[in-house]
């Protein structure tokens, strides 16, 4: 284990497990569609690729840069688009693909972004959601796992910019953080 790491709360297995039965549901509900996945880059990375590769049926992708925390442990609110998706979709289904759900800011604003653009629908699919940090009443279509209020890295989800890279879902310790 990372000597950043306190425990682990969500290993290999149990990642690859949820991630199979995300990706088959969605395919089961979506069957002859072509939903267009927006994965909000950077931290929905590594999930959207396992994601999509879990799905039976055909989709498009496309991806996202937004900003709302810096380097810092906490939210600022300030959500500012880096990059935005090339796709036209207009009558499209789109799925929002997101490592994790904080205080909700991030969503709410994809999500009404997106719905201004005329899509056929619009959903969402968490890997991670702290229901405790929410500041706005979200919908989470498909969810991996709930969280509590820690501080958590790897599996996409960095600690300025470091620990995306770890195959597990860990507590970072407060010392690296504090
Ligand atoms: C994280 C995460 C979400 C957002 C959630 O992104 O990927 O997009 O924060 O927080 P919220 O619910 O409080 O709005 P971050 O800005 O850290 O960028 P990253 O994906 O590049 O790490």
């Amino acid at each position: 284990m990372n000597r950043a790491i306190e425990k682990i709360i969500m290993d290999e297995k149990v990642i690859q497990n949820q991630v199979r039965e995300l990706g088959e549901r969605i395919s089961s509900d979506y069957e002859g569609e072509t939903p267009v996945l927006v994965c909000i880059l950077k931290g929905a990375f590594i999930f959207l690729s396992d994601l999509v590769r879990n799905m039976s049926i055909p989709v498009e992708l496309d991806f996202m840069m937004v900003s709302s925390y810096g380097d810092e442990a906490t939210s600022s609110g300030i959500v500012q688009i880096k990059k935005d998706i090339d796709t036209d979709i207009t009558g499209r289904h789109v799925i929002i693909v997101e490592d994790i759900v904080d205080t909700g800011l991030t969503l709410d604003y994809l999500y009404r972004y997106f719905a201004n653009h005329n899509p056929a629908s619009v959903k969402v699919c968490a890997f991670l959601d702290k229901p405790e940090a929410h500041q706005v009443d979200l919908k989470i279509d498909y969810l991996g796992f709930e969280i509590g209020n820690e501080f958590v890295v790897g599996y996409g989800l960095d600690y300025a910019q470091k620990y995306r890279n770890l195959p597990y879902i860990g507590i970072l310790k407060r010392e690296i953080y504090e």
